[in-house]
């Protein structure tokens, strides 16, 4: 279970994740929407440790990682999807896959110099690298250099590593972004495929609706760095505050596919939805 309890951050003046208590259960796909600059991905920052909670923890099984830098929350479990600087762009596909899953297993070091066990384990590495590629059906681009990946191959080797690490967590910020429309169902099916797995919790940021309606099972909605809304999918997208404001859905019912920023001044009311 990945919780957050009171998870704060000022910058300056301006409180970008105002006191956000939540948890996140196994085997669940949250959905984390709301308008631009509400504090998702900051949110998100605050969780895998690229910034520094004001006030405030993460926990995960129950271990506090507040005080952990990225990389050894990374380690305890938490995938935030890489950064192609994460990678070593001039080694291929396969060898970076493999650099990830090496990571997460007791290297040759353990045998001393023995060059037998060096060897077995690099093949045994070689081949979950392979798996991890097959599964996100990039195996034959194993052999290419990082640096020469097309935009829609680079994000799914992003998801590889993930899986590669083994995180018990995934957190995917707008993961189609900027995807043509023959490169977002990839994604989403990886998404798909990670969600049958009911040892590992997803949560995802995004802004198309029809995504969220698809994937989630429970939706909270961010609003000026407060948590705002939490629930069923139907029951959030109903609720009056997504309605009114992150829909731009009118009293007769046409709705917008994509979250849209807030009618200035309109008041958060009605369902579970608490005043921030
Ligand atoms: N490093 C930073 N320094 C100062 N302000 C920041 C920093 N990072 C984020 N912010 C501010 O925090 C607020 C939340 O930003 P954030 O990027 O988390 O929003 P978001 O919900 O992800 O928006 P979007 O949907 O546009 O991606 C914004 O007002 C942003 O300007
Ligand atoms: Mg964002």
């Amino acid at each position: 279970m990945l919780e957050t309890r009171g998870l704060t951050i000022r910058f300056g003046g301006h409180v970008a994740v105002n006191d956000v208590t939540c948890s996140f259960a196994p085997g669940t796909l949250t959905a984390i929407v709301g308008p631009n600059g509400a504090g998702k991905t900051t949110y998100f920052n605050l969780i895998s440790g690229q910034l520094k909670a004001t006030s405030g923890a993460v926990l995960l099984d129950g271990q506090d990682l507040s005080g952990m830098n990225a990389s050894a929350r990374t380690r305890a479990g938490l995938g935030r999807a890489f950064q192609l600087t994460n990678l070593f762009p001039n080694l291929t596909v396969l060898e970076n896959v493999r650099l990830a899953v090496q990571a997460t297993r007791a290297g040759p070091h353990h045998h001393g110099l023995n060059l037998w066990s060096i060897w077995s384990d690099h093949k045994a590495l070689t081949r979950r690298a392979e798996e991890v590629l097959e599964a996100v059906a990039m195996s034959d681009k194993e052999h290419m250099p990082v640096a020469g990946l097309p935009h829609g191959d680079q994000r799914k080797l992003e998801v590889a590593l993930l899986m590669a690490l083994e995180s018990s967590v995934f957190m995917f910020d707008e993961p189609t972004a900027g995807m043509s429309a023959d490169e977002a169902p990839v994604i989403l099916n990886l998404i798909r495929q990670l969600r049958l797995d009911k040892s590992k919790t997803i949560l995802l940021v995004e802004h198309k609706m029809d995504v969220v309606r698809e994937l989630a099972d429970r939706i909270i909605v961010l609003h000026n760095g407060t948590l705002v809304a939490d629930g069923e999918p139907a029951e959030v997208i109903a609720s009056p505050i997504v309605q009114e404001a992150y829909l731009g859905v009118n009293p007769q019912g046409a709705s917008a596919q994509d979250v849209a920023p807030p009618q200035p001044g309109l008041p958060p009311q009605g369902g579970r939805i608490s005043a921030p």
